[in-house]
């Protein structure tokens, strides 16, 4: 009995310890926990301290610089040119506006985000989309579902040989 009666007590220190804290954690991070359409995908934590697959620069109206980033399985396939990267592999395309540097002439400097975007690696349960889902955000909010219609048919279009990504490790 004393035993019993000392579990439950400790049950119920350890749930006034987590609970009452889990909910306000929880509702003062809503971006982070809004997932994408079609694909339910989150933004991951920590994707920007991911590997620096490489960078690529938008001349068009965009005008952008951009980096790929992918986590360590991601990285470690791309690096190795081991196709088709494994479940679990996820990369970042990250963009911002470009900008001059006030300091330099001829230099320039991200300026404002306009989105971030993720392909998450999951053969089965993405079978139909090349093994990849796709989330866009936009402001800290998941793009709406025609956005992430789009997707796929461009990967597909340009890179299937490629496992569907455009993006090849930078020496
Ligand atoms: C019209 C073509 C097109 C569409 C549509 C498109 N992408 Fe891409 N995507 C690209 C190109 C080109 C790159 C190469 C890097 C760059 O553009 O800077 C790329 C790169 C990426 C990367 C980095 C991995 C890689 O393949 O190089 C991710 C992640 C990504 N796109 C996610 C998305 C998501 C999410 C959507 C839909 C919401 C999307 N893309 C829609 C053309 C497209």
């Amino acid at each position: 009995m004393r035993s019993a009666c000392r579990k439950l007590f400790i049950l119920g220190v350890l749930s006034t310890m987590f609970l009452p804290q889990a909910s306000p954690a929880i509702a003062a991070e809503p971006a982070e926990k809004a997932v994408s359409p079609i694909f339910g995908i989150a933004v991951p934590g920590g994707y920007r301290d991911w590997t620096l697959i490489a960078v690529s620069h938008r001349t068009d109206n965009k005008d952008e610089l951009r980096a790929v980033l992918g986590n360590p399985a991601a990285a470690k396939a791309l690096k190795k040119g081991t196709l088709p990267l494994p479940d679990g592999a996820m990369l970042a395309k990250l963009a911002w506006k470009r900008e001059p540097m006030p300091e330099f002439p001829g230099a320039f400097k991200p300026g404002a985000p306009p989105r971030i975007e993720f392909m998450v690696k999951d053969s089965k349960k993405y079978a139909s989309t090349g093994g990849w889902g796709f989330a866009r955000f936009i402001d800290g909010k998941p793009a709406g579902e025609a956005d992430h219609n789009t997707c796929f048919p461009c990967h597909e279009a340009r890179v299937k040989g490629h496992d569907f990504v455009f993006t090849r490790f930078a020496p």
